[in-house]
Formats: structure tokens, C-alpha cells, sequence
């Protein structure tokens, strides 16, 4: 028996080493941390425990039987972020450059099942070359094994991916099933196929940082949801994104005692926004103004900047926020950030995350470009989304809230539980300027005067209000505290959607 635990721990020893010095130096010289160092800084102190340590490979082409790793290519387990269970993946890129083999995909699946079965997050740490080679199609059915398991996995536990290394060709749709893909600058890359392919058959010259680095998946295509400076700033960041998550969907998001009093006036909000009705500001300083301390989480910073979502706390409360921004656009809706908020939206909803959206909004962007692109489906997602979300919902128009999009954006008829309007709330079809030219074209009519009556009328939060489609007409001051007060009212909040397989989202 002492020569048996012996070679336990000399099997241990060579396992923690991975693919050995060599390729351990090459990693370093990269910028990038090793599949264990980043596990270490990822979970608590000492917390992970690693599962499959000693599993290798089982090919016999290519002399493969001669060359095998304790544990393979991808190092897995469970540990604790902030004292809660977490099941973690990171793929090694020391040992045949992280390639998934038939083993590493077994690796990966039996940590997300069992994540599945206690009900706890996974997270992926990407680092891999992709299918591995000599192994064919057996590599193939790996993957398509960790993607069936995304699937069934969805919805019932957060999943979150990391990008720290190459991403590329069938592996890059694991990330793309999961809740949220962030990436490292510089040095990781996903894309479906290569430069050297992308060449031979479009002819297009491009790197592999133009094709699928960081920039081009936070501010072009929106497949990735942020970027980090290196390594450990973006397992620290995870950490963050972590601590406003649920561990699945059968339980609500932790909640913390706040420093922050919930009944804090907010004078700067009575001054936030202009006079002129045309003017932009910026609504993340609204956003920044209510919340506990001042602390966003934002999801996809970069990316359709008319509309604003991320995660915060009310009174220690896990929030998720949708707004508009008329700092771009002037906060319209467009194809991108209806896709934006509304996956943001469901996530909240399937993750019993309660949800507070602030509207200040002149409609959808008018144009070929969006209604070729098809603003009406893409746009029907926002609408979706807060439609079939049953977790509380609060709604506060800032300003505009114009046509189908003040509809859209979790009004009293899409099942708000509490919706307000500050003063400076303009409610209506369209603004005065546009309702004026079509009621009154060639009419000879005085434009202003009838501009005017509009205004009066209908650009004004008291038609909404008088009609209860918005509860109360509240000072900007007292938003936060009121908030505060609803949620509290809102905790054991109970609606349920009719039964049915699943619902069909236009996609
Ligand atoms: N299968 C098996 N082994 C692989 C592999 C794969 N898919 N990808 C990389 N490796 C091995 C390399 O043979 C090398 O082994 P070694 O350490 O024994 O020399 C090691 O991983 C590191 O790869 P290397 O090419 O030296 O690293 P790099 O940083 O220069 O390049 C890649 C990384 C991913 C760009 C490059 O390895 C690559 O193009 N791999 C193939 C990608 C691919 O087409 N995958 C299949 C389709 S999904």
C-alpha cells in the first residue's frame, strides 16, 4: 500500500506539470497563465478539487499510445467563488496545444452534469487548437456531446465562458451556447474558419485579430460580451459577474447587506435631464446615480451603445438594468440592441434576476439597412423578452417613449409590475415635430401652434397616467427609493406563463 500511494503521488506530481516545463515557459511567454494557475486565481483559496486528474487519452493512430498526459488536455473540477459552488473547466494548452479529444470532452461533460444535477454555475476557460486531429471523429463526438449538454444545461444553471487562447472552427459553439463569452485581449481568437481559409475562398486578406479577436467580437458581431486586459483581470472580473448570479434556476440571486441607504435622495436626477427635449445625455449616469455605490456590471459596454444592460444591486438586491441611451442614437431601437436587450432580458427571467428598465426612447431606427436586415423580427425578440419575463419588473420613462417602442419597452401592458414617468416624461405616437407634419400637411396650418397643442396634449406623462398605464408620475430625486420600496414589495412576487414545450421566439 506504500508503494502504491507513493506512485499516487508521483502520478499527482507529473499530472500538475501538464504538457512539462517546456510548453509551461511557452505559455508564460505568451501572457497567458497555465490551465491550473488559472483555476488558482479564478475560485477561493485552496477551494478546487479536481475530478478526472489521472483520465488519459485512448488513441492509437499516429503513435499517439506513446505520448499521454495524467488528466489530458483539459483540467477540471469544482471549487468556491465567494464561499458558493462552482464547477470550472480550463482547457490545457500545454498538452497537445488543449486539442479536444474523446476524453477531454468525457472530462467536460461530467462536471456539467453534475453541475446540473446540485445546481451550480460552470465555468469554461478556453484555451485549445481545436478538434484534436489524430483522434477524428471520435473529437467530433466529443463536441457534439458538450453541446448537447450546453443545451440541456441552459437555462438551469449559468453558464459562462472565457476566451484566453484560440477558439475556432466546431469548438467555438460551446461558448456560443453559453449565458455569457468574454474574451482576453491580444491573445485569444474565435472564429469559425481561419485566414488561410477565409482567403482561399473569398479572396479577403485579413489576421487573425481582425477576423476574431477581441475588438471584432465586443464592438462588431456582438458574439463576445467583454474584453479584459490579460489573464487575471478577466478571472477577476468573473468573480465579479459571479456574485450577481443565482446558482440556477431554482433559487434567487444572493443578496447582500447594503451600504448604500435605499432611501437616498438623488437631487442629481432632477437635473439630468435638458431642457431641450432633442438634447442627449448619458443615461449610465442615471444608471450610476441609483444603484447601490455606484457598482455596474455592464454587459456588452461596446456594442450597440444605444442600449445599456448590465447588473447591480438595490438595497444589496441583484438587479438586472435595460436602458435606453440618447447619448447614441438617441436611444433608438435597431436591430442590435433589440438582439442585445432582449437576450439580456431572458437570461434576468430565467435566472429570477428582477429587472428595472429605464425608457427614454424616439421609436426604432428608420431605414433600408434595418428593415432589410429585419428590424421587425429581430425587434419582436426585445418584445418577446419582456413579454414572457414573470420576475418583477420596474419601469421608469425618463423622457421619450415613442410609438411601438414605448410598447416594447416593459410598459404597464406587457405585465410591468410597477411603471413610472418622471415629469419630464413624453409619452406618445410620435414627437410633436413629426405628428404635426403628417395630421397637418398641406393644410397651410401654423406649424409651431400646432406643434404646441401636441405638446400639451400628448407629450406629457399625464395621458399615460390618467389611463394607469403608468402608476405614478414620481420626482427623479425619490426614483432610488422607491425602487428600493417595490422590490421589497415585490419579493414573493408569483406569475406563471401558460404550460407549453417552449415558446417560439422569432430568431
Ligand atoms: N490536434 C492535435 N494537436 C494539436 C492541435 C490539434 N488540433 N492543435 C495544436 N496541436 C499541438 C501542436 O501539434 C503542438 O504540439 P507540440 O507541443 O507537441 O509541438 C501544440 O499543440 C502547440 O501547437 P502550436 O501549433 O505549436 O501552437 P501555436 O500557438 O503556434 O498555434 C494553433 C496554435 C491553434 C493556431 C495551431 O496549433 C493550429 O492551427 N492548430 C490546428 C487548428 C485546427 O485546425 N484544428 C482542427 C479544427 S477544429
Amino acid at each position: 500500500l506504500k508503494s502504491r500511494r507513493k506512485k499516487v503521488k508521483s502520478a499527482r506530481a507529473t499530472a500538475l506539470q501538464g504538457g512539462g516545463s517546456k510548453r509551461i515557459e511557452a505559455q508564460h511567454k505568451k501572457g497567458k497563465l497555465t490551465a491550473r494557475e488559472r483555476i488558482h486565481c479564478l475560485l477561493d483559496l485552496d477551494s478546487f478539487r479536481e475530478y478526472g486528474q489521472f483520465m488519459e487519452h485512448n488513441c492509437t493512430d499516429f503513435g499517439m499510445q506513446k505520448e499521454k498526459y495524467y488528466g489530458d488536455s483539459v483540467v477540471t473540477g469544482q471549487g468556491l467563488i465567494h464561499g458558493r459552488t462552482v464547477f470550472v473547466f480550463s482547457q490545457d494548452f500545454t498538452v497537445f496545444g488543449g486539442s479536444l479529444s474523446a476524453v477531454h470532452a468525457k472530462k467536460i461533460v461530467k462536471i456539467m452534469k453534475a453541475a446540473m444535477r446540485v445546481g451550480a454555475p460552470v465555468i469554461g476557460l478556453n484555451d485549445s487548437g481545436g478538434a484534436r486531429i489524430q483522434e477524428g471523429v471520435d473529437s467530433l463526438a466529443g463536441y457534439a456531446d458538450i453541446f448537447q449538454a450546453n443545451v440541456l444545461a441552459s437555462g438551469v444553471v449559468p453558464q459562462i465562458s472565457l476566451i484566453m487562447g484560440p477558439c475556432a472552427g466546431g469548438a467555438v459553439y460551446s461558448p456560443a451556447l453559453t449565458d455569457f463569452t468574454f474574451m482576453v485581449r491580444d491573445t485569444s481568437y474565435l472564429f469559425i474558419t481561419g485566414p488561410d481559409v477565409v482567403k482561399t475562398v473569398t479572396n479577403e486578406e485579413v489576421t487573425q485579430e481582425q477576423l476574431g479577436g477581441a475588438k471584432t467580437h465586443t464592438v462588431t458581431s456582438g458574439v463576445a460580451y467583454g474584453a479584459f486586459d490579460n489573464d487575471v483581470d478577466a478571472l477577476l472580473n468573473i468573480r465579479d459577474l459571479f456574485a450577481y448570479l443565482p446558482q440556477s434556476n431554482r433559487e434567487k440571486p444572493p443578496s447582500i447587506k447594503a451600504d448604500d441607504p435605499s432611501d437616498r435622495v438623488v437631487k442629481s436626477l432632477n437635473h439630468v435631464i435638458p431642457l431641450e427635449s432633442t438634447k442627449a445625455y448619458n443615461m449610465k449616469d442615471v444608471i450610476l446615480a441609483l444603484i447601490d455605490e455606484e457598482i455596474f456590471f455592464e454587459i456588452m459596454p461596446d456594442y450597440a451603445k444605444n442600449i445599456v444592460v448590465g447588473f447591480a444591486r438595490m438595497n444589496g438586491r441583484s438587479v438586472g438594468i435595460v436602458a435606453n441611451n440618447p447619448k447614441f442614437s438617441a436611444g433608438c431601437l435597431d436591430i442590435n440592441s433589440s438582439v442585445k436587450g432582449a437576450r439580456f432580458v431572458r437570461f434576468c427571467d430565467a435566472f429570477n434576476i428582477p429587472l428595472i428598465t429605464l425608457v427614454d426612447v424616439p421609436g426604432f431606427l428608420p431605414g433600408t439597412a434595418q428593415e432589410y436586415g429585419g428590424i421587425i423580427r429581430h425587434g419582436a425578440k426585445l418584445l418577446y423578452a419582456f413579454a414572457e419575463a414573470t420576475v418583477p419588473k420596474i419601469t421608469v420613462i425618463t423622457r421619450k417613449a415613442y410609438g411601438g417602442a414605448y410598447d416594447v419597452m416593459a410598459s404597464k401592458h406587457l405585465r410591468g409590475d410597477i411603471n413610472y414617468a418622471w415629469p419630464s416624461a413624453e409619452i406618445a405616437v410620435m414627437g410633436a415635430k413629426g405628428a404635426v407634419s403628417i395630421l397637418f400637411r398641406n393644410k397651410g396650418e401654423d406649424a409651431a401652434k400646432r406643434e404646441e397643442e401636441y405638446t400639451e396634449l400628448f407629450s406629457n406623462p399625464f395621458p399615460a397616467a390618467v389611463r394607469g398605464f403608468v402608476d405614478d408620475i414620481i420626482e427623479p430625486s425619490s426614483t432610488r427609493r422607491r425602487i428600493c420600496e417595490d422590490f421589497k414589495m415585490l419579493e414573493n412576487k408569483k406569475l406563471d406563463n401558460p404550460w407549453k414545450k417552449h415558446g417560439n421566439i422569432p430568431l
